[in-house]
């Protein structure tokens, strides 16, 4: 078990850390039970079970972010419970009630809390709610029962550097199919990312740019986060596509745009053949928070935004104002802040 003062807070990446509790519930017979926490990280599981076989299992991802006054807090797990059911029910797997999902979250934070990073190292508690498939079962039909499990790692930036630009290729594979499973966070999206990631990796970029599965012409997924861009007409710009993980990051940079910076905010098409419309690009997602984007290497051209070297202007200010409401220094609208009593 890892001691939490022996954590080089400053220094996180974004790396497995057992930490003390875990909770799990399981759902039998068609219910859920009451769910506990554990301090065992390792599970026994049928040899038989769907999530091993048939992939039927999908995962969430946010954050616990540590208040100056010491206080801990959740951005938005309400919106991670809604997309986790339309996630479930894509894979045909049971729904976790909204406050289930919450009030699990809430237990884990809690039983953990000497693992939330302290206020000012920019490091986080990241969760991990999950649910997979088990029971004996080998023909390809949903499972008969199923785990739902959150974990918790403290994390710090997920690209290299935090918050300096880096640079991605547009990937020649697709991560999902047309009407397949992109919008749903299910571990095959991930499976059939590993292979494109991992080229890009070995050229030098920090990941590869997912473009529209049918005419391959159009950004859609920025590794494991969304896409989005700047124009020089104050606009942000995100695609749209029915094979994109809804990204709560991306709403919620969509309305910190509108509301605190007063951008023109537009979901549409991006064409990788015209990159020359924004003058900063960014990524943007719980791991990866606002990452931005130094340069999009497509068709061998290497097409820069803003720098290479130095954080766009406009990047910064939602970087800034996101991180300020994610760790209650900046009011935050209404719903968007869960406080962990
Ligand atoms: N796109 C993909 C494929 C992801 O895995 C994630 C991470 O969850 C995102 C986008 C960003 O989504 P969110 O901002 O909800 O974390
Ligand atoms: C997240 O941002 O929560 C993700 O899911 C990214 C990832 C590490 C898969």
């Amino acid at each position: 078990m890892e001691k939490n003062s022996e954590i080089d807070w400053e220094n996180l990446g974004f790396n497995y850390i057992k930490t003390d509790y875990r909770y799990i519930s399981v759902w039998k017979d068609g219910k859920w039970d009451d769910g506990k926490l554990v301090t065992d990280n390792m599970l026994t599981i049928s040899e038989a079970s769907t999530a091993l076989h048939y992939g039927q299992q999908v995962f969430e991802g946010l954050k616990a972010y540590r208040r100056k006054d010491g206080k801990i807090q959740l951005f938005r797990p309400d919106e991670n419970a809604k997309r986790m059911n339309n996630s479930n029910s894509r894979l045909l797997m049971p729904e976790v009630p909204v406050e289930k999902f919450i009030d699990a979250c809430m237990q884990v934070v809690k039983a953990n809390e000497h693992f939330v990073p302290p206020y000012g190292t920019g490091a986080t508690l990241y969760l991990r709610p999950f649910i997979i498939g088990v029971g004996d079962n080998i023909g390809v039909k949903p499972a008969s029962e199923y785990i739902f499990s959150v974990f918790c790692i403290p994390v710090g930036p997920y690209f290299k550097g935090g918050m300096k630009p880096v640079n991605f290729m547009i990937a020649d594979y697709d991560r999902a199919a047309p009407k397949g499973t992109g919008a749903a966070k299910v571990g095959g999206n991930y499976a059939a990312s590993l292979h494109p990631h991992e080229i890009a990796v070995k050229k030098g970029f920090a990941d590869c740019i997912y473009l529209d599965p049918s005419t391959h012409s159009k950004i859609e997924e920025v590794g494991a986060a969304n896409f989005f861009g700047i124009t020089s007409k104050n606009e942000f710009i995100t695609p749209v596509s029915e094979s994109i993980l809804p990204s709560i990051t991306k709403y919620s940079l969509m309305h910190i745009a509108k509301e605190y910076l007063g951008m023109n905010v537009f979901e549409r098409d991006v064409y990788v053949n015209k990159l020359d419309e924004f003058i900063e690009a960014g990524a943007c997602g719980t791991a990866a928070v606002v990452t931005p984007i130094g340069g999009i290497e497509f068709n061998g051209i290497l097409h820069i935004f803003y720098s290479e070297k130095k954080v766009g202007p406009i990047t910064k200010k939602l970087y800034d104002t996101l991180c300020g409401i994610q760790f209650g220094d900046i009011k935050a609208p209404k719903g968007w802040i869960f406080e962990v009593k």
